[in-house]
C-alpha cells in the first residue's frame, strides 16, 4: 500500500478508507482561518531556485579525504587555503609560484622565477607542500632539475662564476616582486636581508653563495617540511621482533646445551616447553629456540645458529622498478629482474658511500629483493625499513641489532654526531625524565589523555577512563561532574611516531612513523604515550569559546551536555566518544607529547618563559651525571619539539576525520533556542585556533632552544670555561618545522543561515484562491539532522522525533516516477521512509528570518503542490493538506490534480510559496 501524508485539522480522526495513511493525532493542521469560496487551478509550486549560492545539492556528506580534496577541480588561481601565512610580499610570490605549476612544469620548479624568489622567503619544503596542495600533484625534491643557469645568471647580474651576494638577492627579490606585480612590498630591506641570512647560515659559504650551494639550498634545505596527507612515497618503518637467541639449524633431531660441568640433550620440541640446565629453567619454542628472555650466561646450544639481523630496506612489492636514493642528490632507478634466472642488477652508490662491508655496491634481484648490504644512507621511496623490537614478553637484556634504524635515517648526523662523540663525552642514557611543565599538570580539565600520569590523582583517572569537563560552567571534577567514557580504549598494533631513542643522541629532527604491534619500548618504560590526535580536551575548548561569546552555561549544559541524543547517550557523552576512538590514536614519545601539550594547551609561549624551562633552570654544571642527563633530555626535547609541526602534519588525517566526526555529530543536534548554530560555530573555532598552531609550535622550538643556548652560555661563561662538545645539538640549533594547518581542519558545513536548528514557527503552506493564507495550526521546528547540508524539519523535540520524511506515490494513478507526498514520522507510519530535508531560502540573512522554504529528497530539490480540502463531504470533518512533491513542477502538479480529482472531488490547490514563519 502507497503511504500517503495528510495534514489535517485538528479534530480530524484521520481514517481514509484504507487508501490513506495519515498521521493520526493530528498534531499538523490547516488554520481555520481561510475558507474556500472559489479557487483557481493554477499551482505555483515552491521556487525552486536552482541558481542560487546557499544551496549545494548533495547526497552525501563531505569527506574530509585527501582524496575529495584532490579531486576539487583545480581553478587557475592561488587557492587561499594553499597557502601558509607569511609577510605579505613572500605570500605573493608564493601565491604567484603556485598558480604557475602546471603538469609540464611540476618537475622544473627552479624554472620558475616566482617559485625560486619564493622558496627563498617561503621555505622550499612548505612552498612544495603548497604547489601540492593546489595542484594535487605530487611533487619530489628529488626530481625537481637544477636551477637554470640562465635564471642564475639574472641573479649574478651576468657574472656567471660568481657567488650571490646580498645585494644580487635584494634585487633579484624585488623585482620579482615587480614581475608578478605583487601588491605588497617589504617593510624594509632588512626583512629581505633576513632571508637572505637563513640561506647563508644554511650554506654556510660565507656572506655570498655560489651557484652549487644555493641550487642545494633549493633541493635540501627544508624538503620536506611538512610531508604527507599526501601519499608521497616515503620509506616506511614497520617494526619486526627480534629474538637474538641461537636457533637449531633445521633438520636437526635434537638440541644439546653444555656448560662446564654438564651436557644436556633433548628432541627438539615440537611445543612449547621449557629445559633445566644446570638449575636453571629455559623456555624454549617450537623448533628449539630459547624465548622470552637470553639464553642464560655460561650455557651454550652447540650446532645453534645465532641469527644476524638484515637491516635492508625492503623495496614495495610487484613493482616494475626501485628507486634508490641518497642524500644529497643521488636518485638512481633501477628495473626489477623479471625472471628468477635473470641476472641480478649490481648496483653501485654515491662516491664514497660503503655499507658496513666497505663495499660501496649492492644487488637486485629477482623479484625485487636486495641482496648484499645496502649502504646506510641509502633510501628507497615506499619501502620499508625493518627496525627491531624485543618479543612481547621478553624480560632481561636485549640489543638492538641495529640502533641506527631506530634513530634516525640520516646518516650523515647520525655518522657525525658519533665522530665527535669518539672523546670522553658521556653517552646519553636510555631514560628520558624530563618532568610536565606545572602549567600542563591540569590537563584533566582539557580531558584526560590515555596515557596522563600527571599524578596519581591522574592515574587514577585515567584509569577509570577518558573524562572531560567544563569548569567554566560551574562543572568541576571536585563535584564528580565529569563526563567519562565508561569504556576503555586501548592502543594496541598502530603507528609510533618516533625521531628515535634519546640514546641514539645527535641532532636528527626526522619524525618516522614506525608500525608497531604493541606499545614500543621507546626510551624505556613510561616514555611512550598512546595520545590522541584530536584532544578531548577541545570538547572543554570549543564551548568554552562560544560561551565567552554569549552562549550561556544553563544553555550548554541544556542542550548538550546533559541532553540525551538520538542513541539515549548525552551529546558530550557522545562526543567524547567520537574523540575517544583508535583511529584518533597513535604510540609518541614522551618529550612530543609534552610539546604537544605546550602548544595545545596555549602555555610556554614566551622567549623569557619557554617550555621546560624549569627543568633548564636546574642545570648547573656540564659533568656531573645529573646534569649532563638533563641537557641530554633537553636536547632531546627540543628535537622533539622541533619535529612537532611534522608530526601536526603526518597525523592530519587523523585529525580532521576524528573534527568532522565531531562535526557531524554536532550537526544532529536540535537546541531548545537557536542560540548557535554549533557545527558552523565547531568549524570556525577550530580554524582560528589552528590558524595559531604552526607558529605556535615554531616559536616555542625556537624560545626553548634560545632558553637552553642561553644557559649552556651562561654556565660556561661562570665557569670560564667552553660548552663542551658533547651536546651535538648547541652548536647545529634546531630548524623546527611548520605545517599546513587547514590539512587538519574539515570542510566548513554548507548549512543554510538562517532560520538554524532550535528555530521554531509556523509552515504556511500557500495560499487559497481567495488569496488568504493557509498556515498549520502545530508548531514546527527546524532541526539538526546529522548533515552539513541541510536541516530536518518536524514537530519533534529534535530529528529523533517527529520529521518530515516521503513516501513513494508512484503507483498512484496519474503519478510519474519521484511523486512522493510529504508527512511526519509518527504512529502507523512505516519505519524507514527516507528523510525530508529542510532548505530554507535565506538569501545571505541570518536569525529567524520568514523566508520561503524548499525541501530535499536523496540531494535533490523538491518543487510541491499542496492539495487543500475541507473533507466534510466524505465524513471526515475537517480541513486537511496533501503535499505533493517530485523532482519537477510538471510531476508534482499532475500527480496532485489526480490525486486532487480522484480523492478530494471538492478541494483545490494552494498557489504561491510554502514558507516558514518563526515565531
Ligand atoms: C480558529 O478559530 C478559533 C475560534 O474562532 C480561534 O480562537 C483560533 O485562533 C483560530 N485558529 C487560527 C489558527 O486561526
Ligand atoms: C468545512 O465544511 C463544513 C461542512 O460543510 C463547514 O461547516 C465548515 O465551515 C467548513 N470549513 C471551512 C474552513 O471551510
Ligand atoms: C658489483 O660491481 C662492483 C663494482 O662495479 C664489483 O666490484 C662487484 O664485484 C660487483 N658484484 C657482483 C656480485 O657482481
Amino acid at each position: 500500500m502507497t503511504p500517503v501524508f495528510v495534514f489535517v485539522t485538528a479534530l480530524l480522526p484521520l481514517v481514509h478508507g484504507g487508501l490513506l495513511l495519515g498521521i493520526p493525532g493530528a498534531r499538523l493542521a490547516a488554520g481555520n482561518t481561510s475558507v474556500a469560496s472559489s479557487f483557481s487551478r493554477s499551482v505555483a509550486p515552491v521556487s525552486t531556485s536552482t541558481s542560487s549560492a546557499d544551496f549545494s545539492i548533495s547526497s552525501t556528506l563531505p569527506t574530509s579525504s585527501v582524496a575529495g580534496i584532490a579531486a576539487v577541480p583545480r581553478k587557475r588561481a592561488a587557492i587561499p587555503a594553499c597557502l601558509k601565512t607569511v609577510e605579505l610580499s613572500c605570500l605573493n610570490l608564493a601565491a604567484n609560484c603556485i598558480d604557475s605549476v602546471n603538469a609540464g612544469n611540476v618537475n622544473t620548479l627552479w624554472s620558475i622565477k616566482s617559485c625560486v624568489a619564493a622558496g627563498t622567503c617561503y621555505g622550499v619544503g612548505d612552498l612544495i607542500t603548497s604547489v601540492e596542495c593546489q595542484t594535487g600533484f605530487i611533487v619530489t625534491n628529488s626530481a625537481q632539475a637544477a636551477l637554470p643557469t640562465s635564471i642564475y645568471n639574472g641573479i649574478v647580474m651576468g657574472c656567471t662564476s660568481c657567488a650571490i651576494t646580498q645585494q644580487n638577492y635584494i634585487d633579484f627579490y624585488y623585482g620579482q616582486l615587480t614581475a608578478v606585480n605583487s601588491a605588497n612590498f617589504p617593510s624594509s630591506s632588512a626583512v629581505v636581508k633576513a632571508f637572505w641570512s637563513v640561506i647563508t647560515t644554511w650554506a654556510a659559504t660565507g656572506s655570498t653563495v655560489p651557484y652549487k650551494n644555493f641550487n642545494d639550498w633549493l633541493h635540501f634545505s627544508s624538503f620536506p617540511v611538512t610531508t604527507t596527507t599526501t601519499t608521497t612515497p616515503v620509506t616506511t618503518y614497520t617494526q619486526i621482533t627480534w629474538n637474538p637467541n641461537p636457533a637449531p639449524t633445521s633438520g636437526a633431531v635434537s638440541e644439546t646445551f653444555v656448560t662446564s660441568t654438564i651436557t644436556v640433550i633433548i628432541a627438539i620440541p615440537t611445543a612449547t616447553t621449557s629445559v633445566v640446565v644446570g638449575g636453571t629453567s629455559i623456555t624454549l619454542a617450537p623448533g628449539g629456540t630459547p624465548i622470552n628472555s637470553p639464553l642464560p650466561p655460561g650455557i651454550s646450544i652447540p650446532g645453534a645458529t645465532t641469527p644476524t639481523w638484515n637491516p635492508n630496506i625492503i623495496p614495495p612489492t610487484s613493482v616494475p622498478s626501485v628507486t634508490f636514493t641518497a642524500p644529497p642528490s643521488f636518485t638512481t632507478i633501477v628495473a626489477v629482474p623479471t625472471a628468477s634466472n635473470s641476472p641480478p642488477k649490481n648496483i653501485t652508490g654515491p662516491p664514497g658511500d660503503k655499507n658496513s662491508d666497505g663495499n660501496n655496491w649492492w644487488l637486485l634481484l629477482f623479484p625485487g629483493v636486495i641482496g648484499g648490504l645496502l649502504p646506510a644512507d641509502i633510501g628507497i621511496p615506499g619501502g620499508v625499513k625493518p627496525t627491531a623490537a624485543p618479543p612481547p614478553d621478553w624480560t632481561g637484556a636485549w640489543t638492538d641489532p641495529d640502533p641506527t634504524s631506530t634513530s634516525t635515517h640520516n646518516s650523515a648526523s647520525a655518522s657525525s654526531s658519533a665522530s665527535s662523540s669518539s672523546s670522553s663525552c658521556p653517552q646519553p642514557t636510555g631514560a628520558y625524565s624530563l618532568s610536565d611543565d606545572a602549567e600542563n599538570s591540569d590537563w584533566d580539565g582539557l580531558g584526560s589523555d590515555p596515557d596522563r600520569r600527571r599524578s596519581n590523582v591522574m592515574t587514577i583517572a585515567a584509569r577509570a577512563g577518558r573524562s572531560m569537563t567544563l569548569p567554566v560552567c560551574g562543572i568541576d571534577t571536585a563535584n564528580g561532574n565529569v563526563i567519562t567514557n565508561p569504556n576503555t580504549v586501548s592502543l594496541g598494533a598502530g603507528t609510533y611516531y618516533t625521531i628515535g631513542t634519546k640514546a641514539a643522541g645527535g641532532t636528527s629532527i626526522a619524525l618516522n612513523p614506525i608500525v608497531v604491534n604493541s606499545r614500543p619500548v621507546g626510551n624505556g618504560a613510561g616514555t611512550v604515550a598512546q595520545e590522541h590526535i584530536f584532544e578531548i580536551g577541545y570538547i572543554r575548548q570549543f564551548f568554552e569559546s562560544i560561551n565567552s561569546q554569549s552562549i550561556s552555561c544553563t544553555w550548554i549544559v541544556n542542550n548538550v551536555y546533559n541532553q540525551a541524543g538520538w542513541d539515549g547517550r548525552t551529546w558530550a557523552l557522545s562526543l567524547l566518544q567520537e574523540i575517544d576512538q583508535v583511529p584518533n590514536m597513535v604510540w609518541v614519545d614522551k618529550p612530543m607529547n609534552q610539546a604537544k601539550s605546550n602548544v595545545v594547551n596555549r602555555n610556554k609561549a614566551t622567549a623569557a618563559d619557554p617550555p621546560q624551562k624549569a627543568n633548564i633552570d636546574k642545570i648547573s654544571d656540564f659533568s656531573t651525571p645529573v646534569s649532563v642527563n638533563s641537557i641530554q633530555d633537553v636536547e632531546y626535547f627540543i628535537r622533539n619539539f622541533a619535529a612537532l609541526g611534522t608530526y601536526f602534519s603526518n597525523t592530519a588525517g587523523r585529525f580532521q576525520a576524528t573534527a568532522l566526526r565531531v562535526q557531524n555529530r554536532l550537526t544532529q543536534i536540535t537546541p531548545n533556542t537557536p542560540d548557535v548554530n554549533l557545527p558552523v560555530a565547531f568549524n570556525a573555532w577550530l580554524r582560528s585556533l589552528l590558524t595559531n598552531y604552526p607558529s605556535g609550535c615554531t616559536s616555542r622550538a625556537t624560545n626553548v632552544f634560545n632558553y637552553y643556548h642561553t644557559k649552556m652560555t651562561n654556565i660556561a661563561n661562570q665557569h670560564n670555561s667552553v660548552v663542551p662538545q658533547c651536546f651535538p645539538l648547541f652548536p647545529t640549533g634546531i630548524n623546527p618545522q611548520s605545517f599546513t594547518w587547514q590539512n587538519l581542519v574539515p570542510p566548513p558545513p554548507t548549512l543554510p543561515s538562517c532560520n538554524i536548528p532550535g528555530t521554531q514557527g509556523t509552515w504556511q503552506f500557500g495560499f487559497n484562491p481567495n488569496g488568504s493564507p493557509e498556515k498549520g495550526l502545530a508548531t514546527f521546528r527546524v532541526m539538526g539532522a546529522g548533515r552539513s547540508d541541510f536541516y530536518g524539519f518536524g514537530t519533534g523535540a529534535d530529528f529523533s522525533g517527529a520529521h518530515l520524511v516521503a513516501g513513494d506515490l508512484s503507483t498512484t494513478p496519474g503519478c510519474a516516477n519521484g511523486a512522493v507526498s510529504i508527512g511526519l514520522t509518527g504512529p502507523g507510519v512505516p519505519a524507514g521512509l527516507p528523510d525530508v530535508l529542510l532548505s530554507p531560502q535565506c538569501n545571505g540573512q541570518s536569525g529567524k528570518q520568514t523566508v520561503p522554504i524548499s525541501f530535499v529528497l536523496n540531494g535533490q530539490t523538491l518543487s510541491c503542490a499542496s492539495i487543500y480540502t475541507n473533507q466534510s463531504v466524505t465524513g471526515n470533518q475537517g480541513i486537511i493538506i496533501q503535499i505533493i512533491c517530485a523532482g519537477s513542477a510538471a510531476v508534482a502538479t499532475t500527480c496532485a490534480n489526480s490525486v486532487l480529482s480522484s480523492t478530494y472531488p471538492t478541494g483545490h490547490l494552494l498557489t504561491g510559496s510554502m514558507t516558514f514563519i518563526p515565531s
